[in-house]
């Protein structure tokens, strides 16, 4: 059977740290891992995160990050300490940058951000390759790309190299902004080790419900 509960992480992308609150307490036991993006973490900072830890969930941390070595480096050492479990760097941001991030000891896993979900170009496929490769050869842990190239990555950079896959969104949902989207099940089924779904969940009558339903 598939299982959902260790693959979702749920986006809190509110502006609030009251209302990323309820959404933790009321989704809690079905979900371990919640999504702090830039809207909450520009929002609320650190308490976002420390907010979603103390109630024993993991935090994912997808700030994005492009920026000269050291500082990207900098940023993981503050997330480390912040004791996130994944954070997410751009893999445009070239090969050195994502060395030093990957250089941070005792670090969280660290996925690089391929090409946007919301993005639909030519050759997509064979540029998430690439910058997929880049990312292993850097030491990071995995990506972040479409359910699309999920399968084709699995196989050439192995079983172990995460896969996260963004644009999910419940059968017969709508897609918003995002242009490459598929279901939960297509996303697992395709060998994604998480899944992140936002507004489908934030803007349900009920989101466990909701949740329960997926697969
Ligand atoms: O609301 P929705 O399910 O579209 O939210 C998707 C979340 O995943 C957003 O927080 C967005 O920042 C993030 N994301 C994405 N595409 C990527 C990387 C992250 O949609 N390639």
């Amino acid at each position: 059977m598939l299982d959902i509960k260790d693959k979702l992480i749920v986006a809190l992308d509110v502006d609030t740290l009251g209302e990323a609150e309820k959404f933790v307490d009321k989704l809690c036991p079905a979900v371990n891992m919640f999504k702090v993006g830039s809207q909450l973490f520009t929002a609320c900072g650190p308490q976002a995160v420390q907010m979603i830890t103390k109630k024993g969930a993991k935090v994912f941390l997808d700030l994005k990050s492009y920026d000269i070595p050291n500082t990207v480096k900098k940023a993981v050492e503050a997330a480390s300490k912040l004791r996130v479990f994944m954070l997410t760097v751009h893999l445009s941001g070239g090969k050195e940058m994502l060395q030093a991030a990957a250089s941070v000891p005792n670090r969280p896993k660290i996925v690089g951000v391929t090409i946007l979900t919301s993005q639909s170009e030519d050759n997509t496929a064979n540029r998430v390759l690439d910058l997929a490769r880049l990312a292993k050869e850097a030491g990071l842990d995995g990506v972040v790309c479409s359910v699309a190239e999920t399968k084709m990555i699995k196989k050439e950079l192995g079983k172990d190299f995460l896969v996260v896959n963004p644009g999910i969104r419940p059968k017969d949902a709508q897609a918003n902004d995002q242009k490459r989207v598929a279901t939960p099940k297509e996303a697992i089924e395709a060998g994604a080790d998480f899944i992140v779904m936002g507004r489908p969940i934030l803007e349900a009558k009920d989101p466990l419900k909701l949740i329960e339903g997926l697969i």
